[in-house]
């Protein structure tokens, strides 16, 4: 009996080592990139003389005919293949025959299995860079029709100094505009092509690598087959360029969330992007909002994920760079999903500009503007500070905002103060004098519009 039993037990174990080691449920995603490696190899193969023109016309066709079925779903992913460049294969001889057999020839899954994913992230990178580039355009278009619109900016979270809803977006603008550059040159530095590189230590068929690399739009053939084979620097770069995108739709996330807050009313979400509560009648949930700042946390998880998965590797290959598809994958499928989805929901966002004016006047925000008055009336700035400070007290306690302040209540803590004192710190003034480059007065802000206005034209 125990014999029966064990001999039942082997075989359940040896399904279960398959299933473990198998990949083709989630490397399937690279079939398209797969197919294109193989007809770049077969036609090279046919070039340099290893395999007859006709047999090249054979793989070429088959090849092309399982792209097509896969699509049409003609194709099914079957458990019966480990991995998609088995799958691939199989299927090639199962359509030609014999010849079929010969498109390894010169090649390891190893550089494959580095071709096919470099080429999925480099077109990824294409797809997010596009999407980034609309949620730039979004922010662009706030951003000109919101030059005089006042706002409260902040410091610790306290009111600071009055902003305009363009200069807080403008910062936006630069923290995407970093993205499309860090994820740019992610692109570029992966975009040396390893096929070729076989197992670990090249060939000796006489493969012409830089023909491969050239018709697969790479700059060139990777310089060291077992590097090919063993780097996975570019999902870290791309991973780490695509934590930064998610941390900062977080960030801006979590500001739309409380800017939505019945405390704020700075904005008000459309209906198509809140939820309600289940219990509460009144309710009006950011859920899309908090659902982008959510899965930060997700991505910051792929990138741990291959960080300490490469850490202890020996080259060349080994099968724990098998780790690298499952978590890509999902960030990448998460980048996208939150960038769409965040740029509907700032677009079609309603923003209340009386509540954030107010809520700027407020706050003493031109509390520094009317130390800057003391300055430019001969008083040193450390002693301005301290009589203002002493204006804010007053204020704080008979609750009223510095422009409310009587000219005889300023001039009892310092006569320096004139009639002039209430244009001064109006938010108007307190704002559009602000041009320094970089900063939020219009006439300066404008001109940052149209260097933002070519960037997007050109990039
Ligand atoms: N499925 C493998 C991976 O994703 C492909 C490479 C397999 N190579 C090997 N020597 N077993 O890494």
């Amino acid at each position: 009996m125990a014999q029966l039993w064990g001999g039942r037990f082997t075989k359940e174990t040896d399904k279960l080592v398959y299933n473990f080691n198998a990949s083709l449920s989630f490397d399937s995603k690279l079939y398209k990139q797969d197919i294109t490696g193989s007809m770049a190899h077969a036609s090279m193969l046919a070039k340099q003389g290893i395999i007859e023109e006709q047999e090249k016309e054979e793989i070429l066709k088959g090849l092309k005919s399982i792209l097509e079925d896969i699509e049409n779903k003609k194709l099914e992913f079957t458990e019966e293949y480990e991995d998609i460049h088995s799958f691939v294969e199989a299927n090639l001889i199962d359509r030609c025959g014999d010849v079929g057999k010969k498109l390894h020839t010169g090649r390891s899954r190893n550089d494959q299995v580095a071709l096919d994913m470099k080429m999925y992230v480099r077109d990824e990178i294409g797809e997010i860079d596009l999407l980034l580039k609309e949620l730039l355009t979004s922010i662009y278009k706030i951003m000109s029709e919101n030059v005089h619109t006042y706002m409260p900016g902040f410091t610790h979270l306290q009111k600071a100094q009055p902003v305009t809803l363009a200069h807080h977006f403008g910062a936006y603008f630069e923290m995407f505009k970093r993205d499309r550059s860090r994820l740019a040159d992610a692109k570029k530095r992966l975009n040396l092509c390893p096929l070729g590189s076989g197992a670990l230590a090249g060939t000796t068929y006489p493969l012409d690598r830089a023909y491969t690399a050239e018709v697969l739009g790479f700059d060139g053939p990777t310089l060291n087959s077992m590097d090919s084979v063993a780097d996975r620097d570019y999902l870290i770069e791309t991973l780490s360029a695509l934590s930064t995108v998610m941390m900062h739709l977080s960030r801006f996330c979590e500001e739309i969330i409380m800017w939505n807050s019945n405390e704020y009313r700075f904005v008000e979400i459309d209906d198509g992007y809140s939820t309600g509560s289940s219990i509460m009648p009144q309710k009006k949930n950011p859920d899309i909002a908090e659902l982008v700042r959510g899965k930060t946390g997700r991505v910051y998880g792929a990138l741990m994920s291959i960080l300490t998965t490469m850490k202890g590797i020996p080259l060349a290959y080994n099968k724990d760079m098998q780790e690298d598809k499952e978590f890509t994958f999902d960030a990448i499928d998460t980048v996208k999903g939150c960038i769409a989805l965040f740029n509907g929901m700032i677009s079609t966002m309603v923003f209340n500009k009386d509540n954030m004016e107010k809520s700027a006047k407020n706050g003493f925000t031109n509390a520094t503007d009317a130390a800057d008055y003391l300055v430019n009336n001969g008083v040193p700035f450390r002693d301005a500070h301290g009589i203002v400070g002493r204006l804010v007290l007053h204020c704080i306690d008979k609750g009223i905002s510095l422009d409310e302040m009587s000219l005889e209540e300023y001039q009892e803590i310092s006569p320096v103060f004139k009639e002039d004192i209430y244009e001064a710190i109006s938010m108007k003034n307190c704002v559009e004098k602000r041009n320094t480059i970089g900063a939020p007065g219009a006439e300066v802000m404008t001109k940052v519009l149209a260097l933002h206005k070519k960037y997007l034209e050109e990039n």
